[in-house]
């Protein structure tokens, strides 16, 4: 029998300090900035997998679609013990990977790493009845500064990060969280990245504009989460939500613009801030990557590239790397 197990290092009076601390810095910032780890409390990992199924957010359903096509080799050409996955959510795309990888008979382990405890507890929950002797170790924490609190190697290593998580970090970011990646793997280990690939403007304002204002719902749905955890008194319902795509920077930008000039108390805080009609509170960027962007990142973190997939429309993109040997 497996044993599932749920360690929280991201506890809610860790999330407060981080959240005012953040809070306090992107507001009093120009421009207004929110980080975008803090959407996913429950309503906001709700609210994300409503996403997924949208028509207009081609993104979920290409990358499992293609990770089903790609999930047995990987699986044989990495054997892993260890599949660990990083902002794992629903957990819903790693049973394509684990299937095959329980199937080798080798597998022991399964760690899904992410901020939301609400999401992480529902997937070990499911997970458990549906692969009851395989070990599940979910972990609550920040990937950016908690990759320090997986477990000790117990064999052969696959991380996984999928769904182009990756792409709502900027550059310096990236480059840190992969090179903390990079040193939690060993020699035969290998990481299963997902980027999004650059594509046509109006497919992605689509996907971040949908009919049923889902994402406008997630977008405003972080205002809710500081009036809950910091006694703010923002009126979510008086932002717009605006996203588009900056085709220089290749990124979608998601910002809450107010109708009105708005003034907000935040108690926990001690801060009064103004939102002006003609500012807005930049909540998410979520960068579109080519092959060539990919590699270079991959690179430039220590990792050497050994496989590179796409669906047939070039939408999305898989890729497995390893770490470069020194
Ligand atoms: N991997 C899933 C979910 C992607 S949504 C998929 O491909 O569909 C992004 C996930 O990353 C969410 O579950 C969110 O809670 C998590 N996340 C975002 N920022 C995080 C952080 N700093 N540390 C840990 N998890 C984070
Ligand atoms: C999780 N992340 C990659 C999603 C994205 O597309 O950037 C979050 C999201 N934001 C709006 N819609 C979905």
């Amino acid at each position: 029998m497996g044993e599932m197990r749920i360690d929280v290092f991201f506890t809610s009076d860790d999330r407060k300090k981080s959240l005012m601390r953040d809070v306090e810095h992107g507001l009093t910032s120009r421009p207004k900035t929110l980080l975008p780890k803090y959407f996913y409390d429950a309503v906001g990992s709700e609210l994300f997998e409503q996403i997924t199924e949208l028509p207009e957010y081609y993104l979920t359903r290409t990358e499992s679609q293609l990770l089903s096509s790609v999930a047995r080799t990987t699986i044989s050409r990495v054997c892993p013990e260890e599949v660990i996955e990083l902002g794992s959510g629903s957990s819903t795309k790693a049973k394509v990977v684990l299937e095959p990888a329980y199937a080798t008979g080798r597998l022991s382990s399964y760690i899904p790493f992410d901020v939301s405890e609400s999401a992480l507890t529902m997937a070990a929950e499911e997970l458990t009845q549906e692969y009851p002797s395989l070990n599940i170790h979910g972990i609550v924490g920040d990937f950016e500064t908690d990759l320090d609190k997986i477990p000790p190697p117990n064999g052969r290593r696959l991380l996984l990060l999928l769904g182009s998580t990756i792409g709502n970090l900027n550059a310096d970011s990236r480059h840190k969280f992969l090179t903390a990646m990079r040193a939690i793997l060993g020699p035969e280990d290998a990481l299963l990245l997902g980027v999004d690939l650059v594509k046509s403007v109006d497919m992605l304002h689509a996907a971040y504009n949908d009919k049923l204002g889902i994402t406008a719902a997630f977008n405003r749905n972080i205002l809710a989460v500081l009036n809950r955890e910091l006694g703010a008194n923002f009126n979510p319902d008086e932002f717009q939500h605006y996203a588009f795509y900056n085709p220089s920077s290749a990124r979608v930008e998601m910002h809450l613009i107010p109708y009105v000039k708005q003034i907000v108390a935040i108690e926990s805080l001690c801060l009064s801030i103004e939102i002006q009609p003609n500012e807005s509170i930049w909540t998410e960027s979520s960068y579109k990557f080519t092959r060539e962007s990919t590699v270079t990142m991959l690179e430039t973190a220590g990792f050497s590239l050994k496989d590179w997939s796409t669906d047939s429309d070039e939408q999305v993109g898989l890729v497995l790397a390893t770490p470069q040997q020194r």
